[in-house]
């Protein structure tokens, strides 16, 4: 019998642009940290919808906020006030350093706005000409051309030249470099915390709190990039947090509705003046279904102290990972923070995958040797140290 997964993969080849790859694993259910395939096969998700599923698959208080607002309201545009649009832009203010908010759809649109909120605000207040952005090599802002330039790989530029203009690349945690990058043209810095698709490298907190004073002392915007890294995923709300340094602006997208699309960009007072009214839109941002979800989604993180889940449990997941490392020399390296963790393989880590898989679990890469795991911060802590042990029989077998 041909089962749903082939059909849907053989009409996937012949409909749907290739940019994916081949895929073979239909996911037809998901409820908490659990996804079901087309055949009823039950999957851990330790890989979120790739840092998504924050709150795990169809959390019920993101359901019933859609379903209501559904009901009531689906869409109206930004030529009118919108109730959940306003109330999720004041929850992300309380609790955040920012002081106002745009919403887009996804996080190359949040990041996209950053970019032009640099250059805006730099012509603001010191004219034409000074538009250059600082960002890190090994960096992912995203895929449309923007962010994709200010994306710090080569592979995901290759063939789509010409970058946008003024994108200048710097090692990770070298405040020197950082330094001699800055001239008479730069407006901005813009980084992720904790790297994600790079192969999840945490920037130092000295290295944070030195590219903060180097900003302040050029009146240059220190700009966040927390699309992967925010919203409880590296231990704190925002990873901001974990290094005790405050950016201007903050990006946000993934989790931030519990995977219903959204895209946010929060900035400081004084640079938000700059976006006035006509400078930047989208038609969907604010949209009353995803700023509804996004209510919900978000006041549970709070509500239920996640971002402390984040930190204990994946402490704790790193312990085992490290005892791992210990144990088996393929492992060179355990890295990240909170439920945001790599481990650096010498082989590809997609073997890896494919053996977890087999076994009901769902992780993923962060490059070609990095086994990557986002797990729901709300996965059951029995489960989730579970899956270091499936990995250990894999390093064992595997030998
Ligand atoms: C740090 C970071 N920035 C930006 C993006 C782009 O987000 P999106 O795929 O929603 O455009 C991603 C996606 O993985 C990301 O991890």
């Amino acid at each position: 019998m041909v089962t749903l997964a082939e059909t849907l993969q053989s009409q996937a080849e012949n409909v749907l642009m290739q940019n994916y790859g081949a895929r073979n694993l239909a996911l037809v259910r998901g409820q908490g940290a659990h996804v079901w395939d087309s055949e009823g096969r039950r999957y851990l998700d330790l890989l979120s919808g790739l840092g998504v599923n924050n709150l795990g698959h169809c959390h019920p208080k993101v359901v019933a906020a859609i379903q209501k607002q559904a009901q009531t309201l689906l869409h109206v545009s930004n030529l009118y006030l919108i109730e959940p649009q306003v109330q999720l832009a004041g929850l992300l203010v309380e609790h955040s350093p920012a002081d106002r908010v745009f919403f887009c759809n996804s996080g190359t649109e949040a990041v996209e706005a950053a970019i032009k909120l640099a250059r805006r605000y730099s012509y603001d207040h010191h004219g034409p000409g000074r538009h250059t952005i600082i960002a890190l090599q090994n960096s992912f802002h995203g895929r449309t051309m923007g962010s994709l330039s200010a994306t710090g790989q080569a592979k995901y530029q290759k063939g789509f030249e010409p970058m946008l203009e003024r994108f200048v690349h710097v090692p990770i945690n070298d405040l020197e470099a950082l330094k001699a990058a800055v001239d008479e043209t730069v407006c901005a810095v813009l980084l992720e915390p904790v790297q994600g698709e790079g192969g999840i490298h945490p920037c130092r907190p000295e290295y944070l709190r030195g590219v903060r004073e180097v900003c302040d002392q050029h009146r240059l915007l220190l700009m966040f990039d927390e699309i992967q890294c925010g919203l409880g995923r590296s231990g704190h709300l925002f990873a901001a947090d974990e290094f005790g340094v405050e950016p201007d602006v903050i990006t946000l997208a993934k989790s931030l509705a519990g995977g219903v699309p959204i895209g946010a960009m929060l900035a400081k007072e004084e640079p938000a003046q700059s976006l006035v009214a006509g400078t930047h839109a989208a038609t969907f941002g604010g949209n009353p279904l995803s700023c509804a979800a996004g209510v919900a989604a978000f006041q549970t993180i709070v509500d239920e102290k996640l971002p402390e889940r984040s930190r204990a449990l994946g402490g704790r997941f790193k312990e085992r990972l490290l005892a791992l490392q210990r144990k088996h020399e393929a492992i060179v390296e355990v890295r990240g923070l909170g439920l945001m963790l790599g481990v650096q393989l010498t082989f590809p880590a997609a073997d890896a995958l494919a053996f977890l898989r087999e076994r009901g679990i769902l992780a993923g890469t962060a490059g070609p040797e990095v086994l990557r795991f986002l797990p729901p911060l709300i996965v059951e802590e029995d489960e989730l140290l579970a899956s270091a042990e499936v990995l250990d029989e894999f390093l064992t077998t595997r030998r």
